[in-house]
Order: C-alpha cells, then structure tokens, then sequence
C-alpha cells in the first residue's frame, strides 16, 4: 500500500506531458561534464521523459550494478510514479533543512558530496557513498533536500526509488556560467546574441491587471484558496472539466485579457524580433498577448494553448475565441451553437434517428452513450487551454528539440515561477554552455541561471535596453525613467532592480 505523502501547492510542481529528450542532442555544449547528458538523452529515455527517469543508466544504456539494485528492488512500485516526481519537485523547490545539528548531512559535507556526485556520476556516487562509506541512505538524501522522516513515511524500498531519482536529477541539473554575473553582462548578451530564446509567464502580464496565478496575495490560485478552493490547480483539470465546466466558467472571467493593451515587456520581446534576434518566444500565457503585440506567429509557441479559439468538446467545432468570451464575462457555461443547430434540427425531424448522444458526466464530456432515452444536449465549449492532463501542442516540441535547443545562444527567462513541467524542465535540456537570464520578482532555487534581475519586469527589461544603447518605447515606460541596480546579498549574480523615486517621493508610473 502506498503512503501518499502530500505535497502543498507552493512545493509541487504540475505536469503536462513530458519533453522527449530522445530528440535532444546537447553535442553543442562544451563543457565536457555534461558529456553524460548527451548520452542520456541518446535513447535511454525512460517513458516518463523525465531526467531523473534517465539518468540511473550506463552510458551505453545498460543498467549498472547499483541501478538495477535500485530498479530491481523498486519493480512493484511502479504506480507511484508520480508520487516520487512530485516529492523530488518538493524537495527541490523547497529543500528539507536540519533544525538541530546532527539531523541530517552538514551544509559543508552536503555540498562536498554533490560536487563528488558531479565527478563520478550518479551511479558510482550512489554505489560508493551507500555500500563504501556506508552513509545511511535517509542521511544521505538530507544532502539533497529529503526530509529523512520520508524514510519511515515511505519505507526503505519507495525511498531509495526517491533518492535515486533526486541524486540523478542533480547531476544533470545546469550549472552557472562563471563568467556572467551582471546586468552589464546581460545587456552585452543582448547586443551580441542572434537567437534569442524568451520563455515567459504570468509575470508578464500582471502590470496590465491580468493576475499571476501562484502570488501569495495576488494570484489567481490565492484568491481560489481565499474561497475555499482548496485545489485552485484543479480548475485547470481537463477531468474536473469535463465533469463540471461550471467551476472554470464562474472564474475565468478574471483571466480574461481586454486585447486592448500589451505591457513593456511583450514591447520587449517585440523589439527583439524587430532587431532579428527573437528565435522564439515560448509563452505559457493564455492570454494571447504576444499577437498584439506583433510577435510573429512562426516564432511564438503557446505552451498552454491560448484563448484565441475554443472547442466543443461533444462534436469538436472550434470558434474564435471571442464567441465564448461573452458566456466566459457573464460567468454562464458556453454551449456549442453547431450542437444547437443540429439538436434543433432533429427536434423538427421528429421520424430522423436520434443523434448518438454522448454525455459521460452531466456537462456533456466526450464518452459515448447510446440511450436513446437521453434528452439531447449541446456541448460545452472549451477555451483552446491546455488543461492539465492534456498534451502540450506538438509544435512545442518538435520546434524545442528539433530546432532551438540546437541553434539558440541566449535563453531569457521572465516572470514565471518555472513550476509546471516540462516548461520548467526546458533549462535542463538545453545545452549548458548557453547563457541562461532570469527576470522575475522573485529569485528561483531550483535552477540554475547565470544571472537573475529581479524586480518588475517591464523595469528590468527597460533599464537592459538603456544599458544595450536600444530604446524601449511604449506607453507605460515613462520619460525619464531611471532605477536602480543593487546586489542581493550573498549572490555575485543577482540583483534586485527598482523604479527610483521622483523628486516629489512618487515613483513613476505607479499609482
Ligand atoms: P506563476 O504565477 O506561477 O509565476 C509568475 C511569476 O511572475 C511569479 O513568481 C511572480 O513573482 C512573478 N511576477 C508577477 N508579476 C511580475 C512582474 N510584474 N514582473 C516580474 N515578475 C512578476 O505563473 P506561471 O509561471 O506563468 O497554466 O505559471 C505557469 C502555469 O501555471 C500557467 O501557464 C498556468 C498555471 O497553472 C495554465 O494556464 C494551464
């Protein structure tokens, strides 16, 4: 019987389908630790497409001693899954720490033991520091975050599944270029890039009234908490969907761009293209306002899908998005018109056979039925979002692995808290010698970015044009605007970044 250890919201990670990093070949990296990256990503993919599903294997895709010990032991366990995912997500998002001494492994030998981890490989690591230094193994995963608690909670054969897949996880995680580490530097990256990989998320957004989801008091999933929803993920479940739309259409409304205006940033990354650097602009915004802002759409990838069109989910009809947009407002679940039609149409034909009726669940979901019984009914309409549970589109990854993660030179990374895979999985499988820039309020742990900004990002992004000699316009940069650029205690390579205040004490641009 599995134990199902909870993971709250803010230490999880969600998933939609995974990167297929078979297609992945890293031969542009040249950091030759990382050799062992390619090879795993050369065929011995697991079928979750997860690194740390990869990874326990040799090099020649053979499993060794020490990862069939692990595999063999863990073979009736395959249905937790997971479960082991979403506890290394927690871990590594928000790593167990000792509160006494003695507890776990020391900070210093913690960080000796990872850096061993990245000289001999996941493999002998495991095998030398479990069976030739004898550390128990509930020790040893305090080194990389693990609550030795989960020992008991999950018994020694789920753990050493746990352990096995956070110690491969950290091996292949990125490491920091050394020599970026300012926003001088950034801004030299800008002028001399030429593909220019952007990964954006709600952040983006929020200076235009649209919420983030995942802010403590601001986002979308903090106000669902507020109301006693105590899922807010599961808004976005195609399940919950199908069995009852009317949960997303009372709270959509709030997602809902007016499609007048686009903030300095979507300017930004506009500006990128106009310079002929933008490769692609891999948004998991639904909010659709990259077209506005005139992003090519050879060049933008929804990752979530947007509410550009909708779909019956009965009899697959799509319309432009905004013939739902109405019901969305008026918070009333929107019923296809095409099913409309036709019910109508076998209501006037009273001797036609009846349609075959397909309702699974009470709001028409996509399982058939033949009850001829049934009082016909139209379909719901689905916004064209990628739910949890269904597919990221296909040009997701094609273009990821069969084209950028080979050609890009920059990755910037803005306004998004990097929570959901396999987004958040994509720094890890582009080749590491690409520098990596991470532009958010709030710096992230869980990867490794040669440089974070942190602050607004429509500031940030205005004072990296200033610095790159470009000009920024648009109508919610002010004239005259300046910020300031101060270092993040204890890190030689983030900083915060502020609007200064005006003369009279406002900050500009603010209420
Ligand atoms: P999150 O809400 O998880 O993260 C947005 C991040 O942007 C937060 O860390 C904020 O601190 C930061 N932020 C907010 N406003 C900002 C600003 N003006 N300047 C700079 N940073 C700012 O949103 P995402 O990471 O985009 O899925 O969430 C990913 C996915 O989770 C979404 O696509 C959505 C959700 O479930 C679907 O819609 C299907």
């Amino acid at each position: 019987m599995s134990t199902k250890v909870a993971t709250p919201l803010a230490h999880r990670k969600r998933r939609h389908s995974a990167i297929d990093r078979s297609a992945i070949d890293l031969t542009g990296s040249d950091d030759s630790k990382h050799s062992g990256h390619k090879t795993a990503t050369n065929g011995a993919v697991a079928a979750s497409g997860n690194i740390s599903d990869v990874a326990p294997r040799a090099e020649n895709g053979t499993s060794s001693h020490a990862t069939r010990k692990l595999e063999d032991e863990n073979d009736d366990s395959g249905e937790g899954e997971s479960e082991y995912e979403d506890i290394v997500d927690a871990a590594e998002l928000e790593p167990w720490r000792p509160l006494i001494e003695g507890e776990g492994v020391d900070s210093q030998t913690a960080s000796r033991l990872r850096s061993t981890l990245l000289h001999v490989g996941p493999e002998k690591f495991l095998h030398d520091a479990l069976t030739a230094a004898a550390i128990p193994p509930y020790i040893l995963g305090t080194a990389f975050g693990l609550d030795p608690a989960l020992f008991d909670q999950l018994g020694e054969n789920r753990y050493m599944h746990v352990l096995g897949q956070i110690v491969v996880r950290s091996y292949y995680k990125r490491r920091k270029l050394p020599q970026y580490n300012t926003i001088d530097d950034v801004a030299a990256l800008l002028r001399n890039s030429k593909n220019i990989m952007v990964i954006t998320g709600a952040g983006i957004s929020t200076s235009l009234g649209i919420p983030d989801f995942r802010s403590k008091t601001t986002g979308f999933y903090s106000k669902l908490l507020e109301r006693g929803i105590n899922e807010p993920e599961e808004v976005f479940d195609i399940h919950e969907f199908d069995y009852d739309p009317r949960t997303f259409y009372q709270l959509a409304a709030d997602l809902l761009p007016d499609h007048k205006h686009y903030s300095p940033t979507h300017g930004f990354i506009r500006l990128l293209q106009d310079k002929g650097k933008l490769q692609t602009n891999y948004t998991q915004n639904i909010d659709n306002l990259e077209e506005l802002a005139g992003i090519d759409k050879h060049r933008l990838i929804q990752c979530h899908g947007s509410f550009a069109g909708a779909t019956c989910r009965k009899c697959g009809h799509k319309v432009k998005g905004t013939e739902i947009f109405p019901d969305v407002r008026a918070k009333r679940v929107s019923r296809c018109q095409r099913c409309k039609a036709d019910i109508a149409a076998q209501a006037a034909a009273p001797k036609a056979k009846k349609a075959k009726k397909r309702t699974p669940t009470p709001y028409g979901g996509r399982s058939d039925s033949d009850d001829d019984d049934d009082i016909p009914e139209p379909g719901v309409m689905k916004p064209d979002i990628t739910f949890f549970g269904e597919q990221l589109p296909e040009d997701f990854f094609d273009r990821f692995t069969e084209r950028d993660v080979k050609t890009i030179d920059l990755v910037l990374v803005i306004g998004t808290s990097l929570k959901v895979a396999p987004v958040s999985e994509m720094p890890d499988f582009i080749p590491h010698h690409v520098p990596h820039i991470f532009i958010s309020r709030e710096p992230i742990e869980h990867v490794n970015f040669d440089v974070q900004l942190l602050g607004n990002c429509d500031d940030v992004v205005f004072e990296l044009c200033r610095r790159a000699g470009w000009e920024l316009k648009h109508r919610m940069v002010p004239k005259g605007l300046e910020v300031s650029v101060e270092a993040v205690e204890d890190f030689g390579s983030r900083w915060r970044v502020k609007r200064r205040p005006r003369e009279d004490g406002k900050v500009d641009g603010r209420p």
